[in-house]
């Protein structure tokens, strides 16, 4: 079954974890998929292997808090693919589980340039080229910390809470004009993102896993990929505006 034949996907972040699975999924399914990622070297990889495995993908080395660059990922895709159906925005950094009282402007300013600037920037560039061609679909990679209070810094929570927001004015606004918008919620996923957090701080660490041990099990980038592909295909054609939380039920206690 090819479920996105023909259709051309952004994924932003993809050189590596759930972004890399997502791209590689969507290419199996028949998509035509845009690396992009700030990483020069993981992103030339990961279209070499997809490449090796006659996936068709194109890769474009993007920092999604600038503007320009957002502006070349897109143009780039139009150039080389002549259109873009599918946009997800999975590029995100975490913020050192900084508490309130803890946390430092440089951080605060990092993580909202990338994790919630870089989605606004991405959409707005979109959104007039799905307009024109009839329509389009948004997948927004939200965090478990986009919908409970506790379970990340301060900064994090806020910029997830504000992506899932954005998620349903998207879909409410420009539902009508064919083009539909939703989120994925996860719990920890096996990746390299908490490691990539140098600094923690040490107090926000400390009570925002305080329910872990109540996480059924942490989740597989494949499973992440799995709710993408479903929203990013027709199968999902009645879903728009919702954020689905990707946890095996840990926010549902
Ligand atoms: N792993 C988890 O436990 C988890 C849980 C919930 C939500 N998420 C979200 O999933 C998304 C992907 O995370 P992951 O776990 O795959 O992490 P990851 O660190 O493995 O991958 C993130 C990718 O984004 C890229 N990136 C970082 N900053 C960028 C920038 N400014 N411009 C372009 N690319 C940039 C990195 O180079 C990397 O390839 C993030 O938005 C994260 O908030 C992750």
């Amino acid at each position: 079954m090819s479920r996105l034949n023909d259709k051309v996907a952004i994924i932003t972040g993809s050189g590596s974890g759930i972004g890399k699975e997502i791209a590689r999924s969507y290419a199996k399914e028949g998509a035509k998929v845009v690396i992009a990622d700030f990483n020069d070297e993981s992103l030339r990889e990961t279209v070499a292997e997809f490449q090796k495995e006659g996936l068709d993908a194109f890769g474009v080395q993007v920092n999604v808090a600038s503007e320009d660059d957002i502006q070349r990922m897109v143009d780039d895709t139009i150039a080389h693919y002549g259109k873009v159906d599918i946009l997800v925005n999975n590029a995100g950094i975490g913020d050192e589980m900084q508490a309130a009282g803890n946390v430092q402007d440089d951080t605060w300013n990092r993580v909202i340039d990338i994790n919630l600037t870089g989605v606004m920037r991405a959409m707005r560039k979109v959104i007039p080229h799905f307009i024109e061609q009839g329509g389009g679909t948004i997948v927004n990679m939200a965090s478990i910390s986009g919908l409970t209070g506790g379970r990340g810094g301060l900064a994090y929570t806020a910029v997830k809470h504000a992506v899932v927001g954005m998620t349903k004015n998207v879909a409410s606004q420009y539902g009508p004009l064919h083009i539909r918008c939703n989120a994925i919620a996860p719990a920890q996923v096996a990746t390299k993102f908490a490691a990539n957090m140098s600094k923690m701080d040490q107090f926000g660490l400390e009570v925002a896993t305080r329910g872990v041990s109540m996480m059924p099990r942490v989740g597989t980038v494949e499973e992440v990929a799995n709710i993408a592909i479903f929203l990013a295909s027709d199968e999902s054609s009645l879903i728009n505006g919702v954020a689905i939380a990707a946890d095996s039920g840990w926010s549902a206690y």
